[in-house]
């Protein structure tokens, strides 16, 4: 049955050689979180930050140099106790980005395996191994050769074999980056769904901003080894903690400036051009300080005439469904997405530039 994953204070620290000679770094560095029984949480964060490594300690296969995973109230690993559980007594589903499955085995034998190690035979072997395989909608393949199916589907089958034994946790590492983009797109809505209907507690990794707002509950965003913001997806996009959050999750535009009032949440920006913009800003700012405010292309308004700053059209980029802008308005250059099939503004024209105070979030610099 699926229980809660406590991550308490986790920290690994790997020697690397360098040019000098070997060093120590922390490839997961003080993290800390908790995944409530049946919730996904999905870590999100650039290469190299540690969310394979963070997994891999809640599997057992990684040691880490201190901290603790609690499973279901009980205590899998805490170096400091000398408790490591070795893997295979966790009682955890595993799906990675190759398509783990047994090659020289079919879809059903490659499902059944794990319950056969569980000693489970017969009707009720047979009705856990169907059932899985309904759940990925592979019960019409279930005599083929895995070697005879798409990358898609093998995937399904790594994710029913991981799932048929109900283990406690399921930890998936970026399962779908081996699949061409429209697969990915449809197995991403599927894991959601499958994993919800059996009611798993769910890890997953994934450097995919997309991928991770589908599919997670909550969303636990990594830099450097650190947890930054562990939020729902709404709030990551739209209270994010610092500038590396609302960067990472697409808000690229920096307009630099400093705080000259305050006003609760909010205040006012000086910005290059003299003009005042109106953000939210964070409890730590006060009036004088240095800041860059953060804003997502989709969030700036354009429009001929009315409220806002006025700009001017420098480049526009047709996509077909969207139009991408470079604006010059408030001193610098901006971008500003335009989401339909019609490209409104030409380059060179004047635009006015409407930016809601309540998407826009000033850091501090320096
Ligand atoms: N066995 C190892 N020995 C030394 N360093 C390692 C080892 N495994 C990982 N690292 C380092 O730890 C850091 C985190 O690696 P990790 O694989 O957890 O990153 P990741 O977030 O999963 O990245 P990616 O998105 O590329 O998969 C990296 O700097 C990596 O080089
Ligand atoms: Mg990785």
């Amino acid at each position: 049955m699926s229980s809660e994953l406590r991550v308490e204070n986790l920290r690994k620290v790997f020697a690397t050689t360098t040019g000098q000679g070997s060093a120590l770094k922390a490839a997961v560095d003080d993290v800390s979180f908790t995944i409530a029984a049946g919730e996904i949480v999905v870590l999100l964060g650039p290469s190299g930050c540690g969310k394979t490594t963070t997994l891999r300690c809640v599997a057992g296969l990684e040691h880490p140099t201190s901290g603790k995973i609690v499973i279901g109230g009980t205590v899998y690993t805490d170096p400091q106790a000398g408790v490591l559980v070795p893997p295979r007594n966790r009682n955890l589903g595993m799906v990675f980005q190759s398509y783990a499955v047994w090659p020289h085995m079919t879809v059903r034998q490659n499902v059944a395996y794990p319950l056969k190690s569980r000693h489970l035979k017969g009707a009720a072997l047979d009705k856990g191994v169907l059932e899985a395989l309904e759940l990925v909608e592979l019960a019409d393949y279930a005599d083929r050769p895995v070697t005879q199916l798409s990358g898609g589907q093998m995937q399904r089958v790594a994710l029913a074999r991981s799932m048929v034994y109900q283990p406690q946790i399921l930890l998936l590492d970026e399962p779908l980056s081996n699949l061409d983009a429209q697969l990915r797109l449809r197995l991403r809505d599927d894991l959601r769904r499958i994993i919800k209907r059996v009611g798993l507690t769910a890890l997953y990794v994934t450097h995919d901003q997309t991928e991770a707002v589908v599919l997670g509950d909550r969303i636990g965003v990594m830099r450097d080894g650190k947890l930054l913001q562990l939020d729902a997806p709404s709030e990551i996009y739209n209270q994010p903690a610092d500038l590396f959050v609302a960067r990472f999750t697409g808000a690229t535009n920096e307009i630099d400036g400093r705080v000259v009032s305050r006003d609760g949440g909010f205040g006012a920006v000086a910005v290059a051009s003299g003009d005042r913009l109106i953000t939210r800003m964070g409890a730590n700012l006060a009036v004088g300080a240095s800041v860059r405010v953060a804003l997502r292309p989709d969030n700036v308004g354009l429009a001929p005439s009315g409220e806002g700053f006025a700009g001017r059209v420098e480049t526009r980029h047709y996509q077909g469904t969207q139009t991408v802008y470079q604006v010059s308005v408030m001193g610098t250059t901006i971008e500003a997405l335009e989401v339909g099939s019609a490209a409104r503004y030409a380059e060179g024209s004047a635009v006015m530039v409407a930016v809601p105070p309540e998407v826009c979030w000033a850091y501090p610099v320096g």
